[in-house]
């Protein structure tokens, strides 16, 4: 069974008044006893003399009835004895009978008596079978009495313990069921707090915002106090440990880099947004694996052997899920026992990497592109140096070339130039709204002799008149400039190219068409890289430098807009260049129109 403090208490105290009552039990009677029976030896003993001095010298023949006289004054059996221990008179035996009872001379109290003078001794008797209490006196004038002695019975004195036990025994009873009371009423008081100590902190287990109340002085109180500053503690810690976490993941959800973490057993248990992002992954990624995930052997792999050998490793890999991408991961085991988990980082290192590409392609094209003019450069001056010169018609023709290949490597230079300039964000652009048709009818007037030269036809068609584009009117010269000189270097003899705009939502889409031998779609999607040629040899023939499309793309991307192409083989190419169309005032309108043709 299990006691409570209430219940120990109570039998702590039931305990401790029944050892109470046992002690006194026995205190009580033995010393009640003994006191009753030496006061009644002290009375027996004046009344033993009174009778030894009334008996002295009596003779054995008046013995008996002098026993019977004296018994009837003293109250008391009275009982006679001779020098040989004879019981010569009784007052309790019939003077028949006294040559049966026993020889007395070795009775304790006769004994007793005898030597010292008097003497005591209580004992049942044998002829009345209770206690009882004896004393003798000594004879001390002659006859033949010897020895006084007087008996009475020690009834009463049991019966007044007897009393007294039956007295300590109902006090007994009632001193219980006070101290039950009591022992309970303390139980309750001293435990009280303790329960609500208890409650209190059963209570914190699920809510570390409940106090305890306890606030006495005790132990208790103690006790209380040093819960509230456990919880206090605790809820602080845990306070910290959450905005901790809360910035962590508020930092790692805002990283570029994914960030995965997986555990001993290889599933995920932690991947921020760019993870999610990088490896085109929607839903919860926390306890799958990263090949499920990522659908990455190469990742798998990186991940396993990092955790097998416990050693930080880093590796490019491909995925082709959500687009094709080069990611740079870096991967660190992280510290326990047994197989370790892993933390890798995930850099999206495509751009990079494409960048790379495309410098290197750069320097290698621009390095091709200078050889061819400065080789023919080199190659007519050396003809004129090996006397050419003295030929007036072969030196004009040699110093055309230079001329030409000059003239080439400076539009090269210029080119490269402008696209460095756009792209370093270094040209300075002034946006302002242009009206379409003035821009459009500007770059068919600037063109018209070299589409005459060329013998193709240029012109304006459908364009409204209140298409109004947001541009830099140079920049807007030199992409529609661009796109009129390709549809006349390449769209060949009678060909018609045809510029046009049309107001498309926000935009004003501006179309350079021509109906030239156009582009096979293979083309399309690279026409607008640098130094791309669908037909190097006539790119070159007709001067061109491949940067062309690339001016034109990056030049309409920093006025806001982009280009976008579509062409059929055999039936032409239209351009287009969308640009954020611009609302004006009526009055900016009137002198737009006036300077349109003032860029
Ligand atoms: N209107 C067009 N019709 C046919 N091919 C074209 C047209 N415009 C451009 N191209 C092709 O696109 C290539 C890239 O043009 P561009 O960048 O202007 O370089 P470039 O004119 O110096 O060769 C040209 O070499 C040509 O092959
Ligand atoms: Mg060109």
């Amino acid at each position: 069974m299990k006691l409570g403090i209430r219940g120990k208490l109570f039998f702590l105290s039931l305990a401790m008044l029944a050892v109470a009552v046992l002690v006194l039990d026995a205190y009580v009677s033995s010393a009640l006893r003994a006191s009753i029976e030496d006061r009644m030896a002290d009375d027996l003993h004046v009344r033993c003399q009174l009778v030894r001095d009334a008996a002295g010298g009596v003779p054995v023949a008046d013995a008996p009835a002098k026993a019977s006289a004296l018994a009837r004054t003293a109250l008391v059996r009275v009982t006679l004895i001779d020098r040989e221990g004879r019981v010569v008179g009784d007052s309790e035996v019939e003077p028949g009978q006294l040559s049966g009872v026993e020889n007395h001379r070795d009775r304790p109290e006769v004994r007793e008596a005898l030597a010292e003078g008097s003497g005591v001794a209580h004992r049942a008797s044998s002829t009345i079978h209770h206690p009882l209490l004896y004393v003798a006196e000594r004879v001390d004038v002659p006859g033949p009495i010897a020895v006084v002695r007087l008996a009475v019975s020690l009834a009463p004195v049991e019966a007044a313990v007897g009393r007294a036990r039956h007295l300590l025994a109902v006090g007994t009873a009632i001193a219980i069921v006070v101290a039950a009371a009591l022992s309970s009423l303390g139980a309750h008081l001293v435990t009280r707090p303790l329960r609500e100590l208890r409650d209190a902190a059963a209570a914190m287990t699920g809510d570390l915002a409940v106090r305890t109340r306890v606030r006495s002085d005790d132990e208790a109180g103690a006790l209380g106090t040093a819960l509230d500053q456990l919880a206090d503690n605790l809820s602080r810690s845990l306070e910290r440990l959450a905005r901790e976490r809360d910035r962590l993941g508020a930092v790692l959800e805002t990283m570029d880099d994914g960030v995965l973490v997986t555990a001993a057993d290889g599933t995920i248990v932690l991947a921020n947004a760019a993870v999610r992002d990088l490896l085109g992954a929607r839903d919860v990624l926390d306890g799958r694996t990263p090949l499920e995930v990522a659908r990455s052997a190469e990742l798998a792999e990186l991940l396993d052997d990092v955790a097998r050998t416990r050693a930080a490793a880093s590796r490019e890999i491909e995925t082709a899920t959500p687009v094709a991408r080069r990611l740079r991961v870096r991967a660190t085991p992280l510290a326990g026992d047994g197989a370790p988990g892993v933390v890798a980082v995930l850099s999206d290192v495509t751009e990079l990497r494409r960048l790379e590409t495309m410098r290197r392609d750069f320097v290698a094209n621009v390095s091709h592109e200078l050889r061819t003019p400065i080789a023919a450069i080199r190659a007519a001056a050396e003809t004129l140096e090996g006397g050419a010169l003295a030929d007036p018609d072969a030196a004009r023709d040699f110093v055309a070339i230079v001329a030409r290949h000059g003239a080439r490597l400076h539009q090269l230079v210029e080119d490269l130039l402008d696209l460095s300039r756009i792209e370093a964000q270094r040209l300075e652009l002034r946006l302002e709204p242009v009206t379409a048709v003035a821009a459009l009818d500007h770059v068919v007037a600037l063109n018209a002799l070299a589409a005459e030269r060329h013998r193709v036809v240029l012109r304006r068609g459908a364009c409204p008149e209140s298409a109004l584009v947001r541009a830099d009117r140079r920049a807007l010269d030199q992409v529609l400039g661009n796109l009129i000189d390709n549809a006349v270097k390449y769209g060949g003899v009678g060909c018609a190219i045809t510029l046009g705009a049309s107001v498309v939502g926000d935009d004003v889409a501006l179309s350079v068409a021509d109906t030239g031998p156009g582009i096979a779609p293979e083309h399309l999607p690279r026409l607008f890289e640098r130094f791309y040629r669908v037909d190097r040899g006539r790119s070159r023939d007709v001067g061109g430098t491949g940067l062309g499309l690339a001016i034109v793309k990056h030049l309409a991307e920093a006025m806001g807009g982009r280009v976008s192409v579509t062409s059929a083989v055999g039936a032409g190419t239209t351009f287009i260049v969308h640009l954020p169309s611009a609302r004006l005032a009526p009055a900016l309108e009137a002198s737009d129109a006036q300077h349109a043709h003032k860029p």
